[in-house]
């Protein structure tokens, strides 16, 4: 899959960011339809789980500093795609690579950015100009 520009959030940190995480997605594509071996996957995920979290972590800072209403669903789907990555892991450990594994992959990652980070966004950029909203503190 590659990125197009009507994924982008307007926040550059976030975009730069979806922007990696869809590389992974097609890197991980690949590796299972190329039937890659399981070790060359797991470094792979195990990477890609650490790009996640942290950007989950930026994503819930921008959250808190703009008061979004919908932090704490947004921050529970969050965590349950942590969740899948080390189900995700644990399968791929047991050499379970199949083509079942990708549209859960895609689902969680790709599907999050355009039904929950755009709105999230929508939210942040229409209220930046209104200092009111920032929560300094
Ligand atoms: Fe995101
Ligand atoms: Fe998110």
């Amino acid at each position: 899959m590659i990125w197009k520009d009507e994924y982008a959030l307007g926040i550059q940190e976030i975009d730069t960011q979806h922007e990696s995480l869809i590389e992974f997605i097609t890197e991980f594509e690949k590796a299972v339809e190329g039937r890659a071996h399981w070790n060359s996957v797991q470094p792979l995920i195990a990477r890609a789980r650490e790009s996640v979290k942290s950007h989950f972590a930026v994503e819930e800072s921008l959250m808190q500093i703009v008061d979004y209403p919908e932090f704490a669903a947004h921050r529970a789907e969050h965590r349950h795609i942590v969740e899948q990555f080390a189900v995700l892991e644990q399968r791929v450990l047991r050499q379970e690579m199949n083509g079942e594994l990708l549209p859960s992959v895609h689902a969680w990652l790709f599907r999050h950015t355009i039904d929950s980070d755009q709105p999230f966004a929508r939210y942040a950029i229409g209220n930046r100009g209104d200092p009111g909203r920032i929560d300094t503190e």
